[in-house]
């Protein structure tokens, strides 16, 4: 069933001409990118006057504001005025979903980096001097930091939620083993590589056009229409593509949409508002830090019977998008594994931080790297292999009519996590190198080896049932080219190139006959964030349909000429076959136009059988799974706490694939996002709330020299069995949380180490990210 991943040696996409479906085609703007001509919002022609915008940012992670001088920064050259939360004549908040977030620092201050006000100027870098010039005036008032204090205090965004099945209190009881303690897990930075940034344009009878670098175009437009006082058909928002994005322009690419049309408002001429790296980092929410504390009772074998589990995300200072993130957590908890008696508190922690946010895997990855976590401490509790551990706690298929219902009472009938990891721990030699890993730490005191093996089940759809809707446009000019206009976004990962190729694919053309459109709230309207994995299944779909309704345009316009069914027209080869004659593709389109032939169409798409309730978080939210599992071998220097990923092997799930060459990226790319997460990059928050690494001087995302010298990579072939567009799976999230491996295989290396320290070997306290100090203070867990 597996098959190894495609290698790519050259950029001809010509080359596959009449295979548009299936197979390795570059992206669509590979080519533009490379060659520097592939257009950001910071390389859109500026119009002549456009101004610039800098923001004041808060020095204080909470207090009342006095004062605000922005005498000094007046003063400069060139600066044309300020703007702070009072000159907001409308609602002084964005108007998102818990409408907590003020758009500039109301009263108080909630963090450090939190915007006050901006700065506007003739120059980028006259603004950002001027910007730091303002002096503010700031009452400190008492300031929460980590879950903890947020417990005590009762500071919540949002209230707890607790997901219960069967009696986990009595099965714990009952258990002949028990586990339990506490985890901690860090954040991370997106690091997209071009920052935040918009350009809004005032144009006549007060419309406006706002360039953003957003995910999320129609929820950045309502933001706009809100904060101005305007209806939304008078703002369009366009995003050609995004330099990276991970979930981080979500929402806060909104924000910047939102401060440049206030201030091109207030000065009636464009603005363009752009981060700095730093600014950055200060300003805009990452993945939520999470903190657990669990108890688990299991058998002899290592199958769990009853566990209960505190979880704490740390949302910081508003909810943005926190409260589906800690949702997603609890669906995620059980990862591959039944949990029969279980109980889930989830407490959505409000801190003075940044206001954490989407992140590749949404909650996912906070949710599963507990019970990996767990199965870990199980397995080494039992002194049994790992991966024994996890297969027996494994979801069983579901025709055995067991075990095979989710906490939150959906039952997983697309289970293909058994043969998955069987032909994983087979190809990847598992068995043999756990023994070679063994033999090898039994001869080396100082560096230590460690394997592991972890799967991944991921719920695919926007847990939010409403989100799971698309539209598209199909457009066939007279020449026979097609433009593709959908509501999702591009960020790199291939979203446009795999539209591209099934509408190519419906029309049977080849792909250099389609081109895909930026982003435009205009063309498509209401449409969802390109988010949650599901673009290419939505928007692809609706795409899809659009083009059928045009072949059935033109297959009823031949059938007449042909006097055929419909049933009997083909579209191949950039060819309109009826059963008397084929005609190509232009000269058809060019005959259907003269006779008044529809040539366009639109296309909806809504995901069908997902439902659930929000209060209990039971139902039905993903209308099915992407799965996967990577082996990891790692070394550490227990001398130095220093690590190495050594070889990595994964199998991944992508169902029948649009586009290997794009899947194989997003896996390769995921997974290193993912081991940067665990092992290298570390947020860190002084006591003063200041978040000191803040610039890639301390903050450390893997570079090309971290990559594994072996790093294998396979895909699952099985087509999905839910109709989903070409029979495809989501890729773009799954793959970041196979690299729960790599924590996991750490953790086995840090209980060699111990081992020779004669230290417990069964409790492994390793604080994710596992950087060198936390490795060191793992292996000598006992002497501090
Ligand atoms: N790949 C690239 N190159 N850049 C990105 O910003 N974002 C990820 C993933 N892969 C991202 C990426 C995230 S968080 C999601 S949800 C999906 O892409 C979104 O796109 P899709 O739904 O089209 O897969
Ligand atoms: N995933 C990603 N983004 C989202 C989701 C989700 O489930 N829900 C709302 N925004
Ligand atoms: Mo991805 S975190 O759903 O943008």
């Amino acid at each position: 069933m597996s098959k190894s991943a495609p290698s790519l040696t050259n950029c001809e996409n010509k080359k596959l001409p009449h295979q548009a479906m299936g197979h390795p085609h570059f992206h669509e703007s590979a080519c533009a990118q490379v060659s520097g001509t592939a257009v950001y919002v910071d390389d859109i022609e500026e119009i002549k006057g456009t101004l610039y915008a800098a923001p004041i940012m808060s020095r204080v992670a909470h207090g009342q504001i006095k004062n605000i001088n922005t005498k000094l920064a007046l003063d400069i050259p060139g600066v044309k005025g300020v703007l702070l939360s009072r000159d907001i004549r409308g609602d002084k908040k964005f108007s998102n979903f818990a409408h907590d977030e003020p758009i500039f620092a109301i009263d108080q201050v909630h963090y450090i980096g939190q915007v006050i006000g901006l700065v506007v100027a003739d120059s980028v870098m006259k603004a950002r001097k001027a910007a730091k010039l303002v002096e503010c005036d700031i009452t400190p008032l008492t300031h929460i930091l980590s879950v903890e204090q947020a417990i005590r205090a009762k500071s919540f965004v949002l209230p707890p939620v607790y997901v219960k099945r069967g009696d986990s209190e009595k099965a714990i009881k009952k258990a002949a083993h028990i586990v339990s303690g506490q985890l901690r897990v860090g954040g991370q930075e997106h690091f997209y590589l071009e920052g935040q940034i918009a350009y809004a344009v005032p144009l006549e009878q007060s419309q406006w056009l706002i360039y953003s670098s957003t995910q999320h175009p129609g929820e950045a437009q309502h933001w706009v229409a809100h904060a101005l006082g305007v209806e939304l058909n008078a703002v369009k928002v366009e995003c050609k593509r995004m330099g990276g994005a991970f979930g981080g322009k979500e929402t806060q690419g909104g924000h910047l949409a939102v401060w440049a049309s206030l201030a091109a408002h207030k000065f009636n001429c464009p603005v363009k508002m752009r981060l700095d790296r730093d600014e950055d980092f200060l300003i805009t929410g990452k993945r939520h830090p999470f903190s657990y504390k669990y108890r688990a009772g299991f058998d002899g074998k290592g199958l769990l019977q009853g566990l209960d589990l505190i979880m704490a995300s740390n949302c910081g200072f508003s909810a943005d998008l926190s409260g589906p993130v800690a949702d997603r957590a609890v669906f995620h908890v059980d990862n591959a594994y039944f949990l029969e008696d279980v109980s889930i508190a989830s407490f959505r922690c409000k801190t003075h931080t940044q206001s954490h946010t989407a992140f590749r895997g949404f909650g996912g990855p906070q949710g599963m790297i507990v019970i990996e976590h767990i199965m870990g401490e199980i397995a080494r509790t039992l002194s049994l292999d790992p991966l024994e551990v996890r297969n027996t706690n494994l979801y069983k298929h579901h025709l055995d009519g067991q075990r095979c219902v989710t906490h939150y009472h959906m039952t997983v009938e697309d289970n293909i996590l058994e043969p998955l990891l069987k032909t994983l721990a087979s190809s990847s030699n598992y068995k043999e190198r756990r023994k070679e890993v063994s033999q090898w730490n039994s001869k080396n005191p100082l560096i230590k080896r460690g394997i592991s093996i972890t799967p991944v089940k991921f719920g695919i759809s926007f847990t939010a049932t409403l989100f799971n809707q698309a539209g598209a446009l199909v457009n066939v000019y007279t020449d026979g080219s097609v433009q593709v206009n959908h509501g999702g976004t591009e960020m790199g990962q291939g979203l446009h190139t795999k539209v591209a190729q099934i509408v190519a694919g419906e029309l049977g053309l080849t792909l250099d006959k389609i081109r895909v459109t930026a982003t435009d709230t205009s063309k498509i309207p209401n449409a969802s964030a390109t988010a949650a994995s599901s673009g290419f299944d939505l928007n692809g779909r609706a795409a899809q349909y659009a083009a059928r309704q045009i072949k059935t345009n033109l297959a009823a316009f031949v059938c007449g000429l042909d006097q055929c069914g419909a049933g009997a027209v083909s579209f191949e080869n950039s060819e309109i076959i009826t059963p008397k004659r084929k005609r190509p593709f232009k000269e058809v389109v060019e005959l259907a136009y003269a006779n008044r032939i529809q040539l366009w169409s639109d296309g909806f798409y809504r995901t069908p059988k997902i439902h659930y309730d929000k209060t209990t978080l039971s139902g039905r939210p993903f209308y099915y799974f992407t799965y996967g599992a990577a082996c990891t071998e790692v070394a550490i220097d227990t001398l130095t706490g220093e690590s190495r990923v050594l070889k990595v092997d994964i199998l991944q799930d992508v169902g029948k694939s649009i586009n290997p060459a794009i899947d194989l990226g997003q896996i390769e790319g995921g997974f290193i996002q993912g081991m940067g997460w665990l092992t290298n990059e570390e947020l860190v928050w002084n006591a003063q709330g200041h978040l000191s690494t803040h610039a890639p001087s301390t903050y450390k995302i893997p570079s090309v020299g971290d990559t594994p010298d072996h790093f294998v990579i396979d895909f699952w072939t099985q087509p999905n069995c839910e109709d989903n567009v070409f029979s495809s799976k989501a890729v773009g999230e799954p793959p970041f949380m196979l690299a729960i491996s790599v924590f996991e295989a750490l953790k086995e290396a840090i209980s060699a180490a111990r081992e020779d320290l004669v230290l417990d070997t069964k409790h492994i306290d390793l604080v994710a990210p596992a950087t060198a100090e936390n490795i060191l203070k793992a292996i000598r867990a006992s002497d501090f």
